[in-house]
């Protein structure tokens, strides 16, 4: 029996990584977030496995195993995908669900297609003559028409119980509109509507489903934003409000606001990959889910002490994940909303080119992590600022920054601008040794480590690899029509990895490799877990994808023709007599 996939998630959250495996490898810090040991899969006198907190994967550069923390225990305690699960489960005190898959799944069904109900409910209530306010603080918010109906902005009516009736009407029971959080208990033990007399924006994820509500107050007023409580389908710190829209952006980054209102007005300004967190501060778990559609990311928080720190925060959870960051500042605005009321589209978007690297904003961040009076951090302080500046691609540019540093320190210019020269030459070479490697070793990178699912013809391993990628990253691309046949793979591993995906994603389930264990074997986890590691511009997904499926067909049909030339050549030699 299949076992529930929120279950699955769960314990996958729950198991830590990184504590799994310490006890069974002594892992330490080698670079950036992740971490190294001794691979316990092959031996080896130098680390080269390694685990990533924030991705929550293990990898050897060696033997090439790799997974997730179920994985993990299936390969080093050589158990099977339920045991490993239970294996797991009573580490962390949990109960392994036996019937309750079905039940469990019907019932989240139902709470999506209610949350579907209430949010058209919502949103034809705007049009309704009790809408008149609703839309009297839109138009002072000036938010348009279209805009309202791309991001489905709804009006909750100042009434008791008028989502409640309408739902009822619909078949809806108090029970399950309580579960989903559009009703709350009274005193006298009967419900009345959660939201009353507000301006409704359904939170929606990624596979397009309504999973929660943001309410907020039309015009002052406490508490300005009501949300959606946490229920079966609604978890706020794993999803971003707008990122439904944002994903399919060709922008290329994502902005990254703090208020539903903000993310609103920037898409209607055309900056259609803006999103916000759901009224906390920016977790690990949606920079991970930002990180599966940009490898940028840039803020543009409230123009307060809050928003500054909470941008701080951010910076160092998105760092960890590799990706670029930029900050923006928003001068004379108190958030991106205001901004661009006062000063236009095209000011945000000078602001949003020209807050390339962010120099101003990481020097002056930097600077305030140190007391520099005391001369222990000041020294410390050059160090980390010579290193921010040695980043920096203009030689002129380094000059000008150098020379901050040093007022900031109080110390001579040159010994700042000798140690930036210096940290500057050993980053380009150490970038160097990093290109001669790839060029040298292009054929074994191109390999899985594991000889059994060695390529047979590596191109177009490459152009599978790709579209593996991207229906990993963009489960939607299931449900559309034009995507190649398993059958049309070269190579057999990555048509099974790609048939369990695909058929994952048409049944609409989550698609994470730490809860793959079950269908794939463990080469074919640790030749997905290595294929992810690539990276892959989602803005460019569509081209990309017609690209992969182009080079697979192209290889076929030389493919085709090698064996027909092969063919010919036979036949000729049988002809002419010849024993090959
Ligand atoms: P305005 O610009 O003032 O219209 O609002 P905004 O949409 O930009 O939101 P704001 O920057 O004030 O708040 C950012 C986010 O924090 C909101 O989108 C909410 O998710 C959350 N938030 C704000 N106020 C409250 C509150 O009173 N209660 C709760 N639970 N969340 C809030
Ligand atoms: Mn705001």
């Amino acid at each position: 029996m299949a076992i529930p996939e929120n279950f699955l998630n769960e314990l996958v959250d729950r198991n830590d990584i990184v504590e799994v495996v310490s006890s069974y490898v002594r892992l330490s810090k080698k670079s950036g977030s992740n971490l190294f040991g001794l691979c316990p899969f092959h031996s080896e006198k130098t680390p080269s496995f390694s685990v990533s907190p924030d991705k929550q994967i293990y990898h050897c550069f060696g033997c090439g195993k790799g997974g997730g923390v179920i994985n993990f225990i299936m390969e080093i305690e050589g158990l099977s995908f339920p045991e490993a699960v239970e294996f797991l489960a009573r580490r962390v005190n949990m109960t392994v669900p036996e019937e309750a898959s079905d039940r469990d799944s019907r019932k989240r069904e139902r709470m999506l297609a209610l949350n579907r109900e209430a949010a058209r409910f919502f949103y034809a209530q705007l049009s309704s003559p009790g809408g008149e306010a609703a839309k009297r603080y839109m138009a002072e918010r000036r938010i348009g028409a279209a805009t309202a109906k791309n991001f489905g902005v709804g009006f909750a009516p100042d009434a008791w119980s008028s989502l409640r009736d309408a739902m009822k009407a619909r078949g809806f029971t108090d029970m399950e509109l309580f579960e989903a959080g559009l009703v709350r208990k009274g005193k006298n033990g009967g419900f009345y509507d959660t939201f009353r007399k507000r301006l409704m924006f359904p939170v929606i994820d990624v596979r397009g489903n309504v999973i929660g509500f943001s309410g907020r107050i039309l015009g002052d007023g406490e508490p300005k934003y009501m949300n959606s409580p946490e229920t079966l389908v609604f978890n706020k710190s794993r999803n971003l409000f707008a990122l439904n829209l944002a994903k399919k952006s060709k922008s290329g980054y994502i902005i990254l606001s703090e208020g539903n209102i903000d993310v609103v007005s920037l898409h209607q300004a055309g900056f259609d990959s803006a999103v916000a967190s759901l009224g906390t501060s920016l977790t690990p778990e949606q920079a991970r889910l930002l990180s599966r559609y940009t490898n940028e990311v840039i803020i543009a928080y409230d123009n307060d002490t809050a928003g500054i720190k909470a941008a701080q925060r951010a910076i160092g959870i998105l760092e960890k994940l590799d990706m670029k960051v930029k900050v923006l500042r928003l001068e004379g605005a108190k958030d991106p909303d205001e901004y661009i009321k006062k000063r236009g589209a095209d000011a945000f978007r000078n602001l949003l080119e020209g807050s390339e690297d962010q120099i101003d904003y990481r020097l002056r961040a930097v600077t305030e992590k140190y007391e520099l009076s005391s001369d222990e951090q000041k020294v410390a302080f050059l160090k980390e600022a010579s290193e921010l500046v040695a980043h920096l691609p203009g030689a002129v540019e380094r000059q000008v920054y150098a020379m901050r540093v040093a007022e900031l320190a109080g110390v001579k210019a040159d010994a700042v601008s000798d140690e930036v020269e210096r940290r500057r030459k050993r980053l380009l070479g150490k970038a160097r040794q990093e290109q001669t490697r790839r060029q040298t070793q292009p054929e074994r990178q191109m390999q899985p480590e594991q000889r059994e699912l060695h390529f047979e013809d590596p191109a177009s391993a490459a152009a599978e690899k790709g579209i593996v990628r991207l229906l990993y990253l963009e489960p939607e691309l299931s449900r559309g029509g034009g995507l190649p046949a398993p059958e049309d793979f070269s190579s057999s591993a990555l048509a099974h990895i790609y048939s369990v995906l695909l058929e994952k994603a048409r049944r609409g389930e989550a698609l994470s490799a730490a809860t793959l264990g079950e269908a794939l074997s463990g080469g074919e986890m640790s030749l997905l877990v290595q294929l992810l590691q690539e990276p892959e511009r989602l803005s460019q997904g569509e081209r990309a994808l017609n690209d992969y499926i182009e080079r697979i067909r192209e290889r076929r049909e030389q493919k085709t023709d090698t064996d027909d030339l092969r063919k010919l050549a036979e036949k000729l030699k049988e002809k002419k007599g010849y024993k090959g």
